[in-house]
Parts: structure tokens; sequence; C-alpha cells
């Protein structure tokens, strides 16, 4: 950032800084009180000044113009510092501006004060720029390279530098806006929560990228310009014409509904002045994203932006109605399907929402609602753009925007009786005699959906076997020499003798599961290699009962989960055949191997299998629940694609059958406080497990370590008290990562393992809060729930 820019801001600086020392109005040992006059320090022309202003019970120090009838303030220091008293005094010292509070410690302003030279004095001039002098005369400090919200006339936004909106008109900390000056050239509007800043959360933008920094500079007559090293650059918020007369402040400001508008302040002889709008970014209020919560959408009235609640949702609080609606009523979603609990879907014409989609379909508007309706993950669907887009929630930046588009909202037309779900406590104080029947009439229900099920399922299975026959024997397929799209659908079953002779009588091993043995193996006619795993412990598993999982297993298809290739069920033998995995499993990756796998490769894993985990929860059909989710079962194949592999202990989860084990299967470390309690076991129950291998992942230590301190030896425990402490980086034993990418991974797992099930996110959340998409609240202690059970 050379030289013209140099120039320009030495301009702006000669201007009023260089002006002196005639105005040296605020000496050492000068003060002001936040009641008594003096309450400030003005400029020599008195249009701004530098003092205490009143705000809620309380006052703040900061910069404002003497506008009428109210001051206009234009900078603020500390400003998310609680108010201060009214006997507050400020006192120019050598070393800086003190605050002084009866009660509190006295605090220096600016913070950020360097100490290295003493100060003589200060200058508040007619600018808006506040002038602190050291004692060589050679060095400042400036408030106008400290904006908050507004520069002003002279002032720039330098590369990178951000203004923040302020929470509202009467309450000056940092709000919930932010302006960009960004490194590419871009001036750039967002929400300012936002993790990283990507274009589709933009809002608005100068679109004055051009690969080459950039400042932006408000001239003191009111042109804005991005300046870059070679002068001038681009003129853009064009203001009007101005008629010559008295004097015109200007002043660019990002304001509390996240708007960047410059504004001028016209004052003439008497001290009157007049505010006018000279050009505002956005005209439409509604348009800027965040402005209205999750699940509520904005529409203007009056010119006023106005959030609104989507049908069957209302104000979380009703008293701050921009912080979006939650839904009054429940929503079983793929994983129980109650006969009295029907949903309807309602439609909000005119709305769009940020486009976060999980599947879009080319179809008409009519038809889009019944596409959301009969999709069980689906929670609403917006047709935009002459697609129907599914979504789920949250659903953020809505807003009205005057087209075709239109929300389908998916709706239960009854609030569920809350049987024991256990998602509010007081299920958990519900006598246990009571529970008992519940769940005896659910398994009844369950057994009879579970017939039917099977029954309609082996007919459509057979169905497809005699068609899948049919079609192959008329093109003479060869069964495995490629690998045919009708081999990813039908598994294949091999004779025992097939598997013998491939796994050369099971010689060579690959490790040992909770239910059999894996051999290594190669299908003669092919040579591709498998993994043949021999089932051994199968508790009186019938014929039926077997085909019926594996036809469950082999219809899962997802990059992230170990492929079923075929099975084997001759006589007394049940073997199953997979897909081989080289590169071994996570557990030798992570516990055994001599260096730490790198850090952006872990936290690919750890996004690999919350994927493959939310296929198994919500997206294949019939749902599986894991139940042994642990890095062990965990496998890489040959491109370090972490894949879930095991499906031994996966059973299907039907309809009304949440609970699908009665005795304790998993592994111990990774098993959810359910397990021992007598509370189902649900899909929560893997986010449990998956939130230990999580921790695993990032720590690369196994859950129980005994060859550390005592304070670490549970790695929850530690985890919990360095996030607590705000030191996590002492987990990763001075491997260099993304902060704000190890802290989102950490409140993950700490969400995960929550005792209580339903503090655990669903694994759509996990993924969602991993790939920065939400918000992570701060998560309460893994066993701060116990309690409650
Ligand atoms: C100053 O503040 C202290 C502490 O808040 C309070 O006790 C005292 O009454 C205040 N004095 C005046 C003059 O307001
Ligand atoms: C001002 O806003 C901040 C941030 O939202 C909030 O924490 C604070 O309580 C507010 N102050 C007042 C006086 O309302």
């Amino acid at each position: 950032m050379a030289t013209i820019l140099a120039f320009l801001l030495f301009l702006s600086t000669f201007s009023t800084a260089t002006a002196q020392p005639k105005h040296l109005n605020i000496t050492i040992d000068s003060y002001i009180s936040a009641t008594t006059h003096p309450t400030s320090w003005s400029s020599p022309s008195g249009l701004f000044s530098f003092g205490f202003y009143r705000e809620g019970a309380g006052f703040r120090v900061g910069i404002w113009l003497e506008t009428s009838p109210n001051k206009t303030i234009v900078w603020t220091a500390n400003q998310d510092d609680p108010p201060v008293s009214g006997n507050s005094t400020l006192v120019l010292l050598k070393n800086g501006f003190s605050l002084r509070t009866a009660g509190a410690q006295d605090k220096f302003l600016p913070s950020e004060f360097s100490s290295q030279y003493f100060l003589s004095s200060a200058l508040m001039f007619d600018s808006g720029n506040l002038v602190l002098y050291y004692s060589d005369y050679e060095n400042t400090w400036e408030s106008f390279n400290y904006p908050t919200d507004t520069i002003l006339g002279g002032q720039s936004l330098l590369t990178g530098n951000k203004l923040f909106s302020s929470e509202s008109e009467t309450n000056h900390s940092t709000g919930r806006f932010m302006l960009i000056m960004q490194e590419d050239g871009n001036l750039v509007l967002y929400p300012k929560d936002l993790d990283n800043t990507t274009s589709i959360d933009a809002y608005w933008a100068a679109a004055t990228n051009q690969e080459e920094s950039v400042s932006l500079h408000l001239y003191p007559d009111g042109f804005m310009y991005l300046v870059n090293d070679t002068g001038y650059n681009k003129n853009f918020l064009k203001r009007g014409a101005v008629a010559n007369s008295g004097t015109v402040v200007y002043r660019a400001t990002i304001d509390v509904d996240g708007i960047f508008r410059l504004y001028s302040h016209r004052f003439t002889r008497n001290s009157i002045s007049t505010t006018m709008t000279e050009v505002s970014a956005l005209p439409n209020k509604c348009k800027v994203n965040s402005i209205c919560g999750f699940n509520s959408y904005c529409r203007l009235v009056d010119d006023k932006p106005n959030c609104l609640c989507l049908p069957g949702y209302n104000f979380t609080d009703p008293d701050h109605q921009v912080e979006g609606c939650s839904r009054n009523f429940t929503m079983e979603g793929c994983m129980v399907k109650k006969e009295h609990f029907k949903y309807f879907i309602s439609t909000v014409e005119d709305v769009v929402f940020r486009e976060n989609s999980y599947s879009t379909l080319p179809i008409a508007k009519d038809e889009c609602g019944n596409a959301c309706l009969n999709d069980c993950n689906c929670e609403a669907a917006m047709f935009q753009d002459g697609k129907c887009k599914k979504l789920v929630l949250p659903l953020i930046y809505g807003r009205s925007d005057g087209s075709d588009s239109a929300i389908f909202i998916k709706m239960g037309n009854e609030s569920p009786v809350d049987a024991n779900t256990n998602s509010s406590p007081n299920a958990s104080k519900m006598p246990a005699v009571e529970i008992k029947k519940e769940s005896r009439v659910k398994v009844l229900t369950a057994g009879i959906v579970l017939i039917t099920t099977c029954l309609l399922a082996s007919i459509a299975f057979s169905c497809f076997l005699i068609y899948r026959n049919r079609a192959q024997s008329s093109k003479k397929m060869t069964e495995d020499n490629n690998l045919s799209l009708s081999e990813e659908i039908v598994l294949r079953s091999f004779s025992y003798n097939e598997l013998v002779k491939a796994t050369d009588n099971f010689k060579e091993e690959l490790g040992k599961g909770a239910f059999g043995t894996v051999y290594k193996g190669t299908l003669y006619n092919s040579n591709r290699t498998i993994a043949v795993k021999r089932l051994e412990k199968l508790i009186e598993e019938g014929e039926r009962e077997f085909r019926a999982e594996t036809r469950a297993i082999g219809r899962t298809h997802h990059r992230n989960l170990v492929r079923l290739l075929g099975f084997c069920d001759e006589g007394s033998s049940r073997l199953l055949v997979y897909e081989y995995m080289s590169n071994g499993s996570l557990a030798n990756l992570l516990f055994r191997s001599q260096s730490r796998p790198d850090w952006k490769e872990r936290v690919r894993f750890a996004l690999d299998v919350a994927r493959g985990i939310f296929y198994l929860h919500e997206d294949c059909e019939p749902h599986i629940i894991h139940c042994d989710i642990k890095p062990q079962n965990i496998l890489m194949d040959g491109f370090w694609t972490a894949k879930i592999s095991d499906f031994g202990l996966a059973k299907l989860l039907l309809p009304d059958q949440t609970r699908t084990f009665t005795g304790v299967r998993g592994t111990r470390g990774y098993l959810a406080p359910e397990w021992y309690r007598n509370i189902p076991i649900s899909v929560k129950t893997d986010v449990y497990s998956y939130g230990i291998v999580l921790l695993e992942i990032i720590c690369c230590r196994r859950y129980i370590e005994l060859e550390v301190p005592d304070n670490e030896i549970v790695l929850t425990e530690w985890v919990y008290s360095c996030f607590m402490a705000g030191e996590l980086h002492k987990l990763l034993g001075g491997e260099e990562v993304e902060g704000k990418i190890l802290d989102r991974m950490v409140k993950v797992g700490l969400w995960c393992i929550q005792d209580e099930p339903a503090l655990r996110p669903s694994m759509k959340n996990v993924i969602w809060m991993m790939e920065g998409n939400v918000d992570i609240p701060i998560p309460p202690s893994p066993i701060s729930s116990m309690n409650i059970s």
C-alpha cells in the first residue's frame, strides 16, 4: 500500500493534525466528568465533541457531531464494555486517557495504547478526529484509525478492516452486521456472526474486486472512492449535487439495520442542522441477510422491515422478534411414524430463504409441496427459478422477494402425545410402570409393522430378483468381470466352496470383530480383492432374518460406507463378502502409526464418518442404527476415504421401534449412557459414539490413556476442562492448526457426548456445524444432565 494512499492519509492528517499547536485544547491532567460540567471537550468550531454521552442509565465515552435535536455518535471507545455510572471522570494523563469510576478499577482509553512515549496533549479536531500527541510531537494516536461504525470526511477504511453496526440506536455495542474492505478489493456487507464469510452470506458488494488491495476513502466533500496505490480508482455510491451553502459534514455509516449509507449534515448559521441520506447501499431493507432470525422472513411494511414467523412457528422471544422463530409442534421426522400423526403442507407465496437444499428437483411448483410431504427428511421446500429445493431447518435469510417463489412448510396437525421419548425431563419422572406399559404397546405395534414391512419387502425383493434374472439371462452377462450397475444393486450369493477357494481356506486373517473373523481373499475369476467376514456368534438368527439383514446392508450405497458385495448362507455357515479396504483401520492410523495424520486429513476423516452415519440414520431406507461406531470399525480405502464398516450389529430401524436391542452389544468407552439405563436406544446412541471418535480423531489418542497426568486420563474430561479454560491448543501437543476449526470440532464433539440423548445433535446438524454453516452454542458439561434421570 504505497505512496498515493500514504499521501492521501498524510493529506487528511495534515489538514487536521499538523495544524497544531495553537488549538491544543486538552492538556495533561485536564478532566471531564459524566454529569458535572464540563462533560466533554469540543473541537474549535464546536461541531464535534469528545466526552461522555448518555446511554440507558449509564454513560459511554465517544465522539459525536453536535446535531439537533440529538447528538450523532460517530465513534465510541471500548464499545463492548458496559456503560459507566454517572460519577465517572475522564482525565488525560501522561500515558493516556484514564476512565475513573467509583467502585471500579481505572481504565485506560484507548486500550490499544502504546506506553513507549509519554503524551504531551490531545486535540479534538473539526474533522471529528481525536488526536493524541506523544511528547516527541511526531507520533500520534488518532481515532480515525480505529473506526467503529462510521467513517467521516477525510477518513479511510483500510484494506482488511471492518466497520460494525451498533446494536441499536440507543445501544452502541457491536451489533449484528459488518462491512469489510476485503483484501481482494471488494467492499462487502455480511451478517457479523459468521465463522467464514462466503459470497452466499454477503448481501451487498460494491463488486469492485480486482485482485488488488484498495482502501475506502470518504473525501470531505462527500465523494467516496476506492483508492489503490496508483491513485483513486473507483467512485461509487455517488451522491447527488449539493448546493453550496453553509457547512456540510459527510459521514458513511453501517446502520443498525445493516445497510451502509452516506449521510450529509448541513449546518446553517444559527447552528440549525438538517440531516439527509445521500445514498444507501441497499434500497430494500429486507435484503439484509439475517435481518430476521431463524425460520422467519422479512416483509416490508411502510418501508420498514417486519419479521414474520412461518406458519406453525412462533417467535422464540416475542419481545425480540428479530431473533427468529421456533416450531410450535413436534416433528418426528423419519424416526417415528405414528398413525395419529399426520403432516400437511402450508404454503407461503413470494418468500425465499438461503438456498441450502439437500436435493433439487426439476418439477412444477404445484408438485413441490407434495415432494416435501413424501420425504420424511424434508422440513420445507422452496420453489425458486423453476426448481423445487428441499430444505432442512434452520431456514435462514428469509425474505419476501416479489417473485414467483414460494415456500412449502411441513406442519403437523396435532401436537403428538409426549410418550417416553425422553426428550423432556418430565418423561423421565414418569413412574416406571407406565413406561413399561407404553413400551409394550410400542413393541406390539412394532411387531405388526415389522411383519408387514418384511412381507412387503420380500415381495418387492422377489419381484426385483425375477426381473433381474430375466434381464441378465437375456444379456448373458458374466457375473463379476465388471462392476455392472446390477451388481451394485443386488447382492451376490456365494457358495461356501467359492469362498473357501477365494480365501485359500481362510488363510490370511485381517482382523477379529465382535461377531466374527475377517479374512482376505481374491475372487478367482476377476482377481478382485475382497474381505470375507465369517460370522461366528449368531444368536439364533434364522435364515430369513439373516437374509433380511443382509439385504438391508446391501441396499446401502454411500461413499463412506464399506460396500457389501455378497453373502453366503449355506447350511450353518454365514459369511459376508465386502470390498477390501487396503489402508487399514482408523484406529491403526490414529493410535499406532509413527506420526499422526495431518490435521486437515483428520478433519476430512471426521466429516467422512459423519456423512456415513448420517446416511445410515436418515438417507437410506429403512434407517439403520450402527450401534458400534468406533475407530476399529472405520476403514480406509486405497484413496484414504474413511468408510464405516461392520454392520454386524446394525439392525434395521423400523417405524415405531426405536429400541432395537435388549442387551448391551457395543464397545465400552464408545457406549452411550442409555445402554446402562432404561432409556430407548436411538440414533442418538450412535451420535454419542461418534462424539467420542471425533474427540479421538482430534487428539489422536484413545478414550482412556494411562500413561498421562491424572487429569488427562479420561479424554472427555480432559477435553472439556481444556475447552472451559480456553486452552484447546493443549489437546494437540504443539501441532499448529486453525483455531476456529479446532474450536468448532471440539464443540461438536462435546455436544455429541451429552448424557441426555435429546441434547445431542442429529448427524445432519453435526455435519452442518462442522462445515461451519450454523453457529454452535457453548456446550454444557457432558455429564451435567446426568441427574435428570
Ligand atoms: C458514585 O457511584 C457509587 C457506586 O456506584 C455510588 O455508591 C455513589 O452514590 C455514586 N455517587 C454519586 C455522587 O452519584
Ligand atoms: C447492548 O447490547 C449488548 C449486545 O447485544 C447487550 O449485551 C447489552 O445488554 C445491551 N445494553 C443495554 C443497556 O441494553
